[in-house]
């Protein structure tokens, strides 16, 4: 009787720890990815009339399709695009907080920190002139994407090695087959794909959205005033995060100081009439992409409106659509500028599974599983949970 004694807790403590481990084993490079036997719709969007006119930058050489983009989300939200498998796009650009990250500067495969604040991404299809990053740096989505992989802080690959290790992995090869016809592995291709994905992140449900096409009768009062300031001859924030999608085609200089550490488009044109200029992602979401800025400063949208009331400063370059100073609002105006800007927020978009994590084993209902390497931790738990029990009844009955 002595041996079960300890036996069997010592089998059950086992147990429980394995099942934890597997639970907390969040290691993509172990996974195959979840995905719907038919594709997500990624490209049959029923966008209201107002987006309808505003036009998108999809390159006529690589137009979204549902497969394309599927394999765009796969590898967004792989850790194998990082040297040491621990970093995906995904962890510097989290869906729930419009695909920004909430700390100041992003950390990297080997626990460096970049230099700017991650930028969300919704709605960069809308972007026109091809303009990414704060400073503008590249020219297109395609060329964007390989800059993280290859970026020494960021994610640190190399991409023929990339390469090998996607071309050695069972389930991608059919991905880039259904996305481009072969199953042939590229560096182009890769491009491609998450810039599908990319420009699939559109947001069009938000309540601004929804009150486009009503009068915006959905509107509160305090939501009417801001967007009217917002738009309003005042101050003109559309002259800047313009169309309705608020995004901004250029970079600009907003006055946040008057010598700036990090001096934006300047250091890539090297023309010191470029100081200080930088593009900010679109305005969608905004209310949950904080810290604000190129470098983060702002830690909530109150911090950004004082910036325009009241802390405007006199670089040379700041545009003449920023007083110096500021606007000088008053607290009612602040507090609607701010209530129009969170009704920007799209609920639906944050949380859409077709733009979430494929590797996730849980959010898996009712899919398929493309080859799954990796065992359901629930058998154990419940194995665990009965020698529990059994031991807790025979302890209880020799005592
Ligand atoms: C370690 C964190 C990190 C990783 C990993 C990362 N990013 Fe970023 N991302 C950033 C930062 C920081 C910026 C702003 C960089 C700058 O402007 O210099 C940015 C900017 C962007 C932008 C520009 C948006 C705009 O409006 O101009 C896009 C698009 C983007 N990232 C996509 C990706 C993709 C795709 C991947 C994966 C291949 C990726 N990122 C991986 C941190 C990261
Ligand atoms: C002259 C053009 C211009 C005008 C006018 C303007 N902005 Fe901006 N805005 C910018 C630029 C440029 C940035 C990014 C600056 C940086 O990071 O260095 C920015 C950044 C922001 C951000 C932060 C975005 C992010 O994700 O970090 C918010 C929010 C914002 N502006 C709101 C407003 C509001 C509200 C108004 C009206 C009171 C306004 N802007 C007027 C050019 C402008």
């Amino acid at each position: 009787m002595m041996r079960y004694k300890f036996f069997i807790p010592m089998l059950a403590i086992i147990l429980l720890m394995s099942a934890a481990t597997t639970f907390a084993q969040r290691n993509t490079s172990d996974l195959a990815p979840k995905l719907p036997i038919e594709p997500y719709n990624y490209t049959d969007l029923t966008l209201p009339t107002h987006l309808h006119f505003t036009n998108d930058n999809i390159p006529p050489d690589n137009p979204i399709t549902d497969a394309g983009a599927t394999l765009g989300r796969v590898l967004f939200y792989d850790t194998r695009l990082s040297a040491n498998d621990t970093i995906a796009c995904a962890s510097c650009h989290l869906q729930a907080v419009g695909f920004s990250d909430p700390a100041q500067q992003s950390v990297g495969f080997e626990g460096g920190v970049t230099r700017r604040n991650s930028m969300g991404l919704t709605n960069a299809r809308f972007i026109q002139g091809d303009l990414f990053f704060w400073d503008t740096r590249a020219p297109s989505l395609e060329a964007l994407v390989l800059e993280p992989i290859v970026d020494p802080i960021e994610m640190g690959s190399s991409l023929p090695a990339l390469i090998a290790e996607l071309e050695a992995e069972a389930f991608y090869p059919p991905l880039f087959e259904a996305a481009f016809g072969t199953p042939e592995v590229s560096a182009d291709r890769i491009a491609n794909a998450v810039a599908q994905f990319m420009r699939s992140l559109v947001s069009y449900q938000s309540k601004f959205d929804q009150g486009y096409e009503i009068g915006f009768i959905n509107f509160t009062q305090l939501e009417v005033q801001g967007m009217d300031l917002f738009q309003g001859r005042r101050l003109g924030c559309n002259i800047c995060h313009i169309t309705d999608t608020q995004v901004l085609n250029e970079a600009l200089n907003n006055g946040l100081d008057r010598v700036y550490s990090d001096n934006g488009l300047g250091e890539i044109t090297g023309n010191p009439g470029d100081d200080g200029k930088f593009k900010p992602p679109s305005l969608r979401n905004v209310a949950l992409t904080a810290p604000y800025m190129h470098d983060g400063r702002f830690a909530t949208l109150e911090e950004v409106v004082e910036h325009y009331s009241s802390g405007v400063q006199a670089h040379p370059n700041r545009s003449p659509f920023v007083p110096i100073g500021g606007f000088r609002l008053n607290e009612q105006e602040k507090a609607a500028l701010i209530a129009f800007l969170n009704t920007l927020t799209d609920e639906e978009f944050l949380r859409a599974v077709k733009f979430s994590d494929p590797f996730l084993q849980e959010a898996s209902v009712g899919l398929k599983s493309a080859e799954t390497t990796q065992s359901s931790p629930l058998p154990l738990i419940l194995t665990a949970a009965l020698v529990t029990l059994l031991t807790v009844i025979h302890l209880r009955r020799r005592s």
